[in-house]
């Protein structure tokens, strides 16, 4: 089957003599057994409300289907979703590996948790490929990727990175959550793990917080599942439900993401104000041959350098859009543009672009629209230079 049809047939149970098309959601804290003997049997994992239950089922079932691999757990939040899986395999003593391009609340729990219990942390540079081999010690436990990285998009060699990993008998943990599942495939490319902050693309409504994590064999799954069970996470069924509601439609949303982001990234690239697009479908991009090479396609998750220009002028760019709102999150059905600093968040390489880092959401909205909102940023920044 093509991810088109799992994601619309998968997680859908069939209940005699008739079913509700979507698994409905099922709120529960306790079961109850009804003979002794199913009591000490219990259901395949389905005993207590904090290990889920079918409205969670049904998600984790239709991620597995998308991502491969033996088994998919749900966590709270995607930044659960990533801590869970770092702590699945380390101990005091071990070291993880991180791409130098790594969303920031990834690095902060690896600098100020991991740390504290002795877990020690190296970032490599994003390019690094094989390279990333020269850092892999006998104590590396993990080699963690985000590709493309969420602020900068430098596009990363799965497989090349699989291969350094597994020789020196490290783990690989992917960051999926850019591709939304249906753009790369980092499992078949040699990954243990796939993580998704579901929030994104998943869930697509920008109204529910909501991890993943797909584990490539049955070894690898069980240390998930202890890891997530012994952290205590619990994933509310109405936002199991909700994102596997969002699930049915990802695969369309993520082509009009798609089609939405190239448009204003080559837009983009032909305004004055901008120096540089960070697009890995554009044939410029440093990483694109890469990303030309896994990747089925982009999402709507790209970025510009702009020429650079005073503070005052950036305010009234971003205080006139009008569709583009400024907010945390991406991977909604609406857009967004913020400024971030890519200089703060890198250690192992330096960030030197000079003027302001913009991150851009492409949205569902019509592009002319989307267009119009951008040009009036720009007219109204440069009437504050003038
Ligand atoms: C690449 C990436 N991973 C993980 C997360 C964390 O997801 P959540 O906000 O659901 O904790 C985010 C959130 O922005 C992200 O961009």
């Amino acid at each position: 089957m093509k991810d088109k049809t799992k994601l619309v047939a998968a997680g859908r149970p069939r209940r005699k003599p008739f079913h509700p098309v979507n698994p409905p959601v099922e709120r529960v804290s306790t079961y109850l057994f009804p003979t002794y003997d199913d009591y000490i049997e219990g259901g395949r994992n389905i005993v207590y409300g904090r290990l889920g239950g079918p409205t969670h089922r049904a998600l984790e079932e239709t991620i597995t289907a998308l991502e491969g691999g033996v088994e998919t757990r749900l966590a709270p939040s995607g930044l659960q979703a990533v801590n869970a899986a770092l702590l699945a395999f380390v101990k005091a003593g071990d070291r993880v590996l991180v791409t130098d391009s790594a969303y920031d609340p990834t690095r902060k729990f690896c600098d100020r948790f991991l740390a504290r219990f002795g877990v020690e942390t190296v970032y490599y540079d994003p390019a690094a490929g094989t390279g990333v081999a020269d850092l892999i010690t006998t104590n590396t436990k993990i080699v963690f990727a985000e590709s493309p990285g969420s602020l900068t998009f430098d596009v990363q060699d799965i497989p090349a990175l699989a291969k350094a990993a597994h020789a020196k008998g490290a783990k690989l943990l992917v960051d999926n959550t850019w591709s939304g599942g249906v753009f790369l495939k980092p499992l078949a490319l040699g990954a243990d793990v796939v993580i998704h902050a579901g929030t994104k693309y998943f869930s697509g409504h920008s109204d529910c917080l909501i991890g993943s994590i797909t584990s490539r064999d049955e070894e690898t799954a069980k240390a998930i599942f202890q890891s997530l069970l012994q952290i205590g996470a619990n994933v509310s069924a109405d936002d199991a439900y909700l994102t596997l509601r969002g699930m049915r439609t990802l695969a369309v949303r993520m082509e009009a993401h798609q089609q939405n982001g190239v448009a204003l990234a080559k837009w983009l690239a032909k305004r004055p104000e901008v120096k540089r697009v960070l697009h890995p479908g554009l044939k410029n991009f440093a990483g694109h041959t890469i990303w030309k090479r896994d990747f089925a396609g982009a999402s709507g998750l790209f970025g510009v350098i702009l020429n650079p220009v005073g503070k005052p002028a950036l305010k009234a760019f971003f205080n006139a859009l009008k569709l583009f709102g400024m907010g945390f999150s991406w991977g909604g059905f609406e857009s967004l543009c913020i400024h971030v600093h890519p200089e703060n968040n890198r250690t192992a390489t330096k960030w030197t672009d000079e003027g302001p880092v913009l991150r851009l959401h492409a949205g569902l909205e019509d592009i002319d629209d989307l267009t119009a909102d951008l040009d009036r940023g720009f007219a109204a920044m440069g009437a504050v230079r003038g």
